[in-house]
């Protein structure tokens, strides 16, 4: 499909996004295009400018140069559409866990609204709990809870605004192995429920791969005609565009030769900063992948 197609049919949708501070470029030319109901993986070395990419979809920041699109409509700054969960949870210590995941709602609403709708969003909000088997735990205070029990508490949190897109910044990352994969398949059910487009960064490649219906790599490790002379600022780019499939959601895949294999080649790709593709070489066979002239490949026409 053609970048115009995608604008106009997909959820989300980054044309010649650029974003630099002062004279660091982080962000070279993205090119993104996200259907609804994809769960998005990212990957890319620390400062790469993942989580930069992440605050810009979110409208927290407006990029230097180019366009983000949500649903057609240019992305504006605070918009609850797009709710987010970092690795560090943000939950308040002196509320309790109901009250924790209600706040956002109830610091919408004027206090008139609020105590018309209270007793639905109570129902709504330990709806979620259960969902995350949390409901019996919904009058304790964070400081009672585990470190994953927290991270669901997060996630129930984002999904009561009922976001176009949840966004997650590593937000297994704190986790100890079992409990992270038990939240990896807590995930994977969720959003096969719901039906809800997930945009995940992680640094665990792994996690990546088997989360992922698709999976991007972001890296500033690659080369083009630009050379490598002082003068030369160069970001990252999204440099392998995945699309991956699961048949079901046993963590068995996770041991199998090919998923093995597709590890080894990201880490290659994306993580090895001797081993620089060319960009007309990228592994961009995602078919939503596209790719429009960048700057430095317009001037030189
Ligand atoms: N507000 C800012 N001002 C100046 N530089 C910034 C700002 N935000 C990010 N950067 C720089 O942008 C680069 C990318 O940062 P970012 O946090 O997006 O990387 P990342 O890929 O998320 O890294 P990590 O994997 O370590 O979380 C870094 O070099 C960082 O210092
Ligand atoms: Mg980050």
């Amino acid at each position: 499909m053609v970048a115009n197609e995608l604008r106009n049919s997909n959820l989300l949708h980054l044309e010649d996004v650029y974003q630099a501070y002062g004279d660091h470029v982080v962000l070279d030319d993205i090119d993104l295009s996200v259907a609804h109901g994809e769960l998005v993986t990212v990957v890319g070395p620390s400062g790469a400018g993942k989580s930069t990419l992440l605050r810009l979809i979110l409208g927290q920041e407006l990029p230097s140069s180019g366009e983000i699109l949500v649903s057609g409509e240019p992305v504006g700054f605070a918009d609850p559409s797009r709710g987010i969960v970092y690795q560090k949870y943000s939950l308040f210590p002196n509320m309790s866990v109901l009250d924790n995941v209600t706040l956002g709602k109830r610091l919408e609403l004027s206090f008139f609204q609020w105590q018309k709708r209270k007793i639905a969003i109570i129902d709504e909000a330990m709806h979620y709990l259960e969902k995350v088997g949390l409901n019996s735990h919904s009058k304790k205070y964070p400081h009672e809870l585990s470190g994953g029990m927290r991270q669901r508490v997060a996630v129930v949190q984002a999904l009561i605004k009922r976001p176009k897109i949840l966004m997650m910044d590593e937000p297994f990352g704190a986790l100890d192995p079992g409990t992270r994969e038990d939240l990896q398949i807590f995930l994977l059910e969720l959003w096969e429920e719901t039906d809800m487009t997930i945009f995940f960064v992680t640094h665990d490649l792994e996690e990546a791969a088997y989360l992922g219906s698709r999976l991007i790599v972001l890296s500033q490790h690659y080369s083009d005609d630009r050379g490598d002379g002082p003068g030369v600022q160069r970001g990252a780019k999204i440099v392998a565009d995945h699309i991956l499939s699961r048949s079901n959601l046993s963590t068995d895949v996770k041991y199998t030769k090919g998923f093995g294999k597709l590890i080894a080649r990201i880490r290659r790709e994306g993580f090895d900063p001797q081993h620089r593709q060319h960009i007309r070489e990228f592994d961009l066979k995602h078919p939503h992948s596209f790719r429009t002239n960048t700057v430095e490949e317009v001037r030189c026409k």
